[in-house]
């Protein structure tokens, strides 16, 4: 019960934190967490931030590459304006938005970010078809558009299927760790994926 109570009072004081802050949404902060962990984002790189909207992931990165870095940014959703930030809205799945994120930057990119997620209809075949979908493109996008040694950030859920994921994606890059940022609601079984080194 008092277990409870902490963990709903520890995510409300991310939501409050944001909200100070002027970020975006709560998710900052697990960007951040990762980012430390890992040392992903450095001045000067160029990175994609899939399932970008409201923006608080495309806040933080351009935060830590600026002046020469770059973000390319997409979601179905609208997202405001930010500076340094080239937005592309529609769904990466459509072949026609694919096709813009892979020729929008005439170089490749150093580091991809994905916290999208497909909608969750609670009937796992379908639940794991669509986000094996998600997959499959964001695969494809690192064979596009990510440099040799370019690293990975992934949101996916912990399931059945997630030895399955992790297997494709290793074969991909050099390492993969798995992180559940503390500001990640305790009850929600998104993980994230870090894929370090994309070996081609
Ligand atoms: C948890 S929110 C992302 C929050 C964001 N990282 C931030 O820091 O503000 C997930 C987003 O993924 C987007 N999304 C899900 N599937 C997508 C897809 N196939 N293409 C583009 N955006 C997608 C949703 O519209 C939603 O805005």
């Amino acid at each position: 019960m008092i277990n409870n109570w902490l963990k709903v009072n520890f995510n409300d004081f991310f939501t409050k934190k944001a909200k100070q802050n002027k970020f975006r949404s709560r998710s900052w902060f697990k960007l951040d967490e990762i980012n430390r962990k890992y040392n992903l984002l450095k001045p000067g790189i160029s990175v994609i931030d899939l399932g970008s909207s409201p923006g608080s992931w495309s806040q933080y990165t351009i935060s830590k590459i600026k002046p020469n870095g770059k973000v390319i940014a997409c979601d179905i959703l609208f997202m405001y304006p930010i500076n340094g930030v080239k937005f592309i809205q529609g769904n990466f799945c459509d072949d026609e938005i694919f096709y813009k994120l892979t020729t929008v930057s005439k170089n490749k990119m150093q580091l991809i970010l994905s916290d999208a997620a497909p909608n969750i209809s609670g009937i796992s075949l379908i639940d794991n078809k669509n986000f094996y979908n998600l997959l499959t493109k964001i695969i494809l996008l690192c064979r596009k558009v990510l440099a040799k040694n370019g690293n990975l950030v992934m949101k996916i859920f912990y399931n059945g299927e997630m030895n399955r994921y992790m297997k494709i994606i290793s074969l991909l890059f050099n390492d993969i760790k798995i992180n559940k940022p503390v500001a990640s609601k305790s009850k929600s079984k998104e993980v994230y994926i870090i894929a370090i080194k994309y070996k081609f």
